[in-house]
C-alpha cells in the first residue's frame, strides 16, 4: 500500500495485524529517528494484541535487545534512534498532547471514538488502520472519502500461516449461521432461507467474511433481505412518509405472518406535489399512486400532519389515515417494530440503507444510549406510522 492512510479491514485472523507490524519494524529499522506510535482501545488491549506481535516478531527475527525496551510507558528504541511506542488514549487532549509522529497505527480502530483518531491522525505523516468491520464507521464515512487513503480487505483465507484449529473453529460458526455454509454471497449464502442462526450470520459476516456487518448493537432493526413477500400471508396497511423538499415522499408495503414482519418499498420519490392540480407539470402523490397501482380501497397511514396530502389522496379515493404524532411515539413505534422479525425485499434499497444506518447514540466510551441518533429515515418512519395505528388493523 502507498497512499498516506491505509485501511485494512478484514476477517478475524487474516493477518492483519501480523502483517502491519514487521512493515513498521522494517521502517523503523532503515530510517533514523522515526517516531511511530501504535495505538488499542486501552493499555491492556494494547499489551495482548500489537506488544506481544512486536516482540514475537523482533525476537524471531533477532533483533530483540531487552534494554531497549521500556515497560513504563511502553516503548521500543532501535540503536538508530527510531522509536516504537505503544499507547491508548481515553481523551481528545490527552491525544493531542501526545505531540507529533512519522507513523501512527490504530489497531482496531472501530473501537477508538473518531475525535481521538483524528486528533492523532492529524499529527501523523502517515496512518495505518486496522479493524473488523461489525458496523459502518469512521474509516469509512470519514477517512476513506478523502485523497491519498487505500482500502484493503482481507480474510483469513489470505493468511497462509492460519493455525489448522483456527480454520476448523471458523468453519465451525460458518455451519452453525448457514443450512448450505458452501454457498457464495451471490448464489444466496445469506438468502432467508439459508440462514439456520442470524446470530451467527451475522457473526460470519464481519469475522469469517470480513466484510462490514449488517448488524451491530448500535443499529435499531435488525433485518433479513428476501427475494419477494411470500405469496399469501396478511397484507396490513400501507405506510406513507410525506416528504419536504429535500425529503421524498414514500411508500412501504407491509406484511405480516406471525411474527415476520415484511416490508417492501414501493416507491421513493422528490418533488411530488402535495396536491393534485390539473395542468400541472410535476406529479402529485396521487398520479404516482396512480402509477404504481396502488389499490385504491387498500388503507395508507401517514402523518397526520400531513393534512393537505392526506385530504388530496381522500379526494383521488385513496383510503388514507392519518395517524398521530404523540409524545413518545417514536420510541413506541420503534418498541413495536423491534417486536417482529424484520424482512425485507431486496429491491428496498432505501430500507435496506436505513436499517444499516440509523443507529443508537453512543457516548464517548462506546456505551450505548437506547436514544435514536440522528434523523429517522423515511421509509422507516413510513413502517412505524403502520405500527402506530395498530387499532385500525
Ligand atoms: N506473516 C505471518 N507470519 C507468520 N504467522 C502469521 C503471519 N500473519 C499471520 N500469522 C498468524 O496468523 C495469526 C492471525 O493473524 P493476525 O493476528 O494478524 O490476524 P488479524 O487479521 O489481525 O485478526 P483480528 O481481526 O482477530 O485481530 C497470527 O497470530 C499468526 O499466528
Ligand atoms: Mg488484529
Amino acid at each position: 500500500m502507498k497512499a498516506r492512510k491505509r485501511v485494512i479491514q478484514g476477517s478475524t485472523y487474516a493477518g492483519k495485524t501480523y502483517g502491519i507490524i514487521p512493515v513498521l519494524i522494517d521502517k523503523a529499522a532503515k530510517t533514523p529517528n522515526l517516531k511511530i506510535t501504535i495505538v488499542a482501545e486501552t493499555i491492556p488491549a494494547v499489551k495482548d494484541g500489537c506488544v506481544d506481535i512486536f516482540k514475537e516478531v523482533m525476537q524471531n527475527t533477532n533483533r530483540w535487545i531487552d534494554d531497549n525496551w521500556v515497560g513504563n510507558p511502553m516503548q521500543y528504541t532501535f540503536v538508530n534512534g527510531s522509536r516504537i511506542q505503544f499507547k491508548s488514549f481515553d481523551s481528545v487532549g490527552k491525544a493531542k498532547a501526545a505531540g507529533k509522529r512519522d507513523i501512527l497505527f490504530i489497531n482496531e480502530a472501530n473501537h477508538i471514538p473518531y475525535s481521538i483518531a483524528d486528533a492523532l491522525i492529524t499529527r501523523s505523516k502517515e496512518t495505518y488502520i486496522d479493524f473488523n468491520a461489525d458496523q459502518e464507521f469512521w474509516a469509512h464515512t470519514e477517512i476513506l472519502p478523502e485523497p491519498n487513503t487505500e482500502f484493503l480487505s482481507l480474510t483469513y483465507r489470505d493468511n497462509e500461516a492460519c493455525p489448522k484449529e483456527t480454520l476448523e473453529e471458523l468453519l465451525v460458526k460458518k455451519s452453525k449461521a448457514f443450512h448450505n455454509p458452501e454457498l457464495e454471497e451471490e448464489t444466496g449464502l445469506y438468502n432467508k432461507d439459508n440462514i439456520k442462526s442470524q446470530h451467527w450470520a451475522n457473526w460470519w459476516r464481519v469475522y469469517g467474511d470480513g466484510k462490514i456487518g449488517t448488524y451491530s448493537e448500535r443499529q435499531i432493526y435488525n433485518y433479513t433481505i428476501v427475494e419477494s413477500v411470500p405469496e399469501g400471508i396478511k397484507r396490513l396497511p400501507s405506510g406513507m412518509d410525506f416528504g419536504q423538499s429535500p425529503d421524498p415522499t414514500c411508500l412501504v408495503d407491509v406484511y405480516l405472518d406471525g411474527i415476520d414482519l415484511y416490508l417492501d418499498e414501493v416507491f421513493v420519490e422528490n418533488n411530488l406535489m402535495p396536491e393534485k392540480i390539473e395542468g400541472a407539470e410535476r406529479m402529485s402523490i396521487s398520479d404516482k399512486m396512480d402509477e404504481v397501482k396502488h389499490p385504491k380501497s387498500w388503507m395508507i397511514i401517514g402523518d397526520s400532519s400531513g393534512r393537505v396530502e392526506l385530504k388530496d389522496l381522500v379526494k383521488n379515493r385513496y383510503n388514507a389515515r392519518g395517524v398521530k404524532k404523540k409524545a413518545g411515539s417514536v420510541s413506541e413505534g420503534i418498541k413495536r417494530m423491534r417486536g417482529y422479525n424484520i424482512l425485507v425485499t431486496k429491491r428496498s434499497q432505501n430500507i435496506i440503507d436505513g436499517c444499516n444506518k440509523w443507529g443508537w447514540k453512543v457516548d464517548e466510551n462506546g456505551k450505548i444510549i437506547p436514544e435514536p441518533d440522528g434523523h429517522e429515515p423515511d421509509t422507516l418512519a413510513a413502517a412505524r406510522y403502520v405500527m402506530l395505528a395498530k387499532a385500525m388493523w
